[in-house]
């Protein structure tokens, strides 16, 4: 099959399209024709080299968004069948011993992901777990559910598992436009939630509010602690969705209401941040909270609400497969609204 893959970590350059073996199916495993796969900022985290998930090897096949149809199944499989259209849930977490990808966990340090330790969806073939596919509804395109997995999940797992996010409360998003933040901006007023979306251009806003959102905020050259208390009627918001890291550390943490909650999954701009004031933090009773990645057994409600829901997908641009760092570059530049998808099979 043909891949995007690297044998070294560097630039976009070291990205080669080249010919591998196909990959072949342990007993209860099914190799998938890769249709769309999106990507993460962590592929081109991964391929600078500037960090890595343990168990991360070279060369690598990167790519954990994959949607397409099965063309193989392991012996033990009977639950799908070669021509099922399907999404696949890229955590390796209770994966069968049978599995090629047997033997990952779902946190930090055992963490097993397609695409990021283990070969992902920048090929035509992928090879997953029987247990980590879910069925796309006839109706769905497949470019439509490779959008679903990490950034839905991401956002899901953050505002409602860790942040407890919940309707009638009032929500922060920033970088309203990248992938996770999309997916963040329609879930949370999915369930009820008033959402204040910030970003760096007036366009990107302009898609915030056809997605749902009921604030914007241009994040560059606005104040965005004055906008949150004057849009609060001077509460402040309930929760802080946050990926961006440092550059907007200080304004999310004073647009906080009392028993307000930072919820951090992501660290785009820098890494390190400094709390502002801790007399504030005490006496507003407000926390900073940590979302790694979601649990196993979130996925599949996740992937109902969302094959149910009514959700706006952004598409922003797709590319061949031999045009993977092309891609990769035009995700990072920031100019992009929503996902970028990766079509290996065309
Ligand atoms: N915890 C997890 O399990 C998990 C899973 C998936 C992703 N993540 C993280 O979530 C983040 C989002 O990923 P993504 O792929 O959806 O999007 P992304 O490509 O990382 O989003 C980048 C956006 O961040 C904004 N940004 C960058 N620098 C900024 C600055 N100095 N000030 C304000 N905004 C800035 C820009 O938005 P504007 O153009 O609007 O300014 C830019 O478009 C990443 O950090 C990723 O690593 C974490």
């Amino acid at each position: 099959m043909k891949a995007a893959r690297y044998e070294r970590t560097g630039g976009p350059e070291v990205i080669e399209y080249v010919d591998v073996p196909d990959p072949e199916p342990g007993a209860v495993d099914v190799v998938v024709r890769v249709e769309a796969c999106a990507l993460n900022r962590l592929d081109a985290i991964q391929r600078n080299g500037w960090f890595a998930l343990d168990g991360f090897t070279l060369p690598h096949i990167s790519g954990m968004d994959v949607a397409g149809t099965i063309v193989a199944v392991g012996d033990a499989v009977d639950s799908v069948a070669a021509g099922d259209r399907v999404v696949v849930d890229p955590s390796l977490a209770g994966v069968d011993d049978r599995s090629v990808h047997a033997g990952k966990g779902d946190l930090f340090g055992a963490l097993g992901v397609i695409g990021a330790t283990d070969d992902g969806g920048y090929a035509e073939l992928c090879v997953v777990p029987a247990s980590h596919v879910y069925a796309v509804p006839d109706s769905m395109p497949i470019e439509h559910a490779a959008t679903f997995p990490t950034a839905y999940l991401t956002a899901s797992h953050a505002m409602f598992d860790v942040a407890g996010l919940g309707a009638g409360e009032t929500v922060m998003i920033h970088a309203a436009g990248s992938g996770v933040s999309v997916a963040a901006i329609q879930l949370a007023k999915n369930a009820g939630a008033t959402v204040l979306a910030t970003a760096g251009s007036q366009a990107k806003l302009d898609r915030a509010l056809e997605l749902g959102a009921d604030h914007v905020l241009n994040n560059r050259s606005g104040d965005v602690t004055g906008w949150a208390r004057e849009v609060t009627a001077g509460a402040g918001v309930d929760v802080v969705f946050d990926h961006v890291g440092t550059a907007l550390f200080a304004p999310s943490i004073f647009s906080l209401g009392i028993g307000g909650r930072l919820v951090s999954c992501g660290n785009t701009s820098g890494d390190e941040a400094t709390i502002p004031s801790l007399g504030f933090m005490f006496h507003q009773r407000a926390s900073i909270l940590g979302s790694d990645a979601y649990r196993p057994d979130e996925f599949g409600p996740a992937w109902s609400t969302f094959c149910d829901g009514d959700f706006t997908v952004a598409i922003d641009r797709e590319y061949p497969l031999d045009e993977a760092g092309a891609a990769q570059e035009q995700l990072v530049s920031g100019d992009v609204f929503g996902k970028i998808l990766l079509k290996p099979n065309g």
